[in-house]
């Protein structure tokens, strides 16, 4: 039979819980990814492995609940020694883009408070040059409209091209994250210069955070279907 997507995801997560070791304080991801490191996680922790987490979204904080791992806060642990975390796209040079799940703040947040954040994803992930999935823009409710204008100018600043869209609930409400903001996936196709759109997001006032992850992720584990099998790089 071929190799399916839950397996690679599944042995990206494999090979990350492995990097677990007694005392270590975790961040822990959100997406179907790390919802299978939190399981390895929860069996790992029944077998007596002492960990504890914080989660990076209210879903991953039920799933970690019920797996039965130890969860604090950043007030608690305002330094964290490894997140592992999944991601929508990652580059050469292990740049990523995330907030696919809406979680991208709380991801950032953890991620910049931990020494070390491993990406775990399928390596279909992996491109030459970040763009073709949406950008995800966190954005306070308030002046929606003229910071919706100040992204587009932004985007445009920053030698992208493509439509620029609040994201919609199942209902076609306007998306509220855990923080009780609203997205904007920018459609770029391509982000020739990620350096320089982040910094061009970050000058605008409404603009909570973006779903560029620059200089954070310091490690990947990549799964390919390989001979009939699951390889991870
Ligand atoms: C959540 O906001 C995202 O950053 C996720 O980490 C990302 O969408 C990866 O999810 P999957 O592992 O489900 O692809």
């Amino acid at each position: 039979r071929g190799v399916s997507g839950p397996d690679l995801r599944r042995a990206a997560a494999e090979r990350a819980v492995a990097l677990v070791t007694d005392g270590m304080r975790l961040g822990i991801g959100t997406g179907s990814t790390a919802n299978v490191f939190i399981a390895l996680l929860g069996a790992r922790v029944r077998d007596g492995l002492d960990v504890v987490g914080v989660p990076t979204s209210e879903a991953t904080r039920v799933a970690a609940e019920a797996a039965g791992i130890r969860l604090a806060t950043l007030e608690e642990l305002p330094e964290l020694d490894l997140t592992v975390d999944g991601a929508d796209e990652i580059d050469g040079a292990m740049r990523l883009i995330k907030g696919g799940g809406a979680a991208l703040l709380r991801e950032k947040i953890v991620a910049f408070a931990s020494r070390r954040m491993v990406v775990i994803a399928d390596a279909a992930k992996y491109v030459e040059t970040l763009g073709a999935f949406p950008l995800p823009i966190e954005v306070n409710p308030f002046g929606l409209g003229a910071t919706h204008r100040a992204v587009e100018a932004a985007v445009a600043a920053a030698g992208c091209t493509g439509r620029v869209v609040l994201r919609r609930n199942a209902g076609s409400e306007p998306l509220r994250t855990d923080g009780g903001h609203h997205i904007l996936d920018a459609h770029l196709g391509r982000i020739p210069d990620p350096e320089a759109l982040s910094a061009g997001l970050w000058a605008v006032p409404g603009v909570v955070e973006h779903g560029l992850f620059l200089g954070l992720a310091t490690g990947a584990i990549l799964a390919e279907a390989r001979d009939g099998a699951a390889h991870v790089t």
